[in-house]
């Protein structure tokens, strides 16, 4: 079976998914306006409810204004490493979209935050083919991001992304660099199930 990383498969998947994980140690290298767009182009390409497209995806680089405040949305914790990332994307989702039987009226989408996620799959395993690392963040100031972002009406900000080179591990806080390594998955016992579960 396929293995890298230190990880192994149960099947025979395709190693690049092996391959992804989210290092936190990076070493601030600039990153091109086309290196970071064709990472959102893959993006784009998920699967999403009514071709909806939900994601936007709105970004600093670090050489740009925008970053000290991108910076500063982060919690002590992430600062403490995404500090040293090349680029802070902000993930958005659209909560409305247009479908057949409505259009041109936009309903309320049920799945927005699910496309996200396909997206942000997408991007991550981009950046990996690119020999970049993308690591998704919850621990930010959502409030702070939502209002000094101006998002439009019916918007919502959904999660962080830290996108750099790897670098050595020895540059981050000690805790952090003890933690530095690609982590397991739960058995695929654990998390299929055929049929309904049993009643309680
Ligand atoms: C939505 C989401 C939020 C996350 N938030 C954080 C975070 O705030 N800080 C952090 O260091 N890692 C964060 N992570 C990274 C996860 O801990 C990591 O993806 C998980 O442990 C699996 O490891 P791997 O990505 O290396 O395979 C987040 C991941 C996701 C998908």
């Amino acid at each position: 079976m396929p293995s890298a990383n230190s990880r192994s498969t149960e099947h025979a998947i395709d190693i690049q998914f092996l391959e992804r994980w989210s290092p936190r140690a990076m070493t601030g290298a600039t990153i091109s306006e086309t290196e970071l767009m064709t990472m959102f182009d893959a993006a784009r390409w998920a699967p999403s409810s009514y071709n909806s497209q939900p994601w936007r995806f709105v970004y600093a680089r670090r050489d740009s204004a925008h970053w000290p405040l991108f910076v500063s949305y982060l919690n002590a914790n992430n600062q403490g490493w995404a500090k040293n990332a090349s680029a802070l994307v902000v993930l958005v989702s659209k909560l409305n979209m247009v479908t057949p039987a409505t259009a041109p009226k936009e309903v309320p989408s049920f799945t927005h935050a699910l496309d996200c996620g396909a997206a942000w799959g997408y991007l991550a395993l981009q950046a990996q083919k690119m020999g970049w690392c993308a690591h998704a963040m919850i621990g930010f100031d959502y409030a702070k991001a939502t209002e000094t972002l101006n998002l439009p009406a019916e918007h919502r900000v959904e999660m962080m992304i830290a996108i750099g080179k790897q670098g050595d591990k020895s540059i981050l806080p000690e805790a952090l660099a003890a933690r530095e390594s690609p982590n397991a998955r739960q058995p695929l016992a654990a998390i299929t199930h055929e049929g309904p579960f049993a009643k309680s």
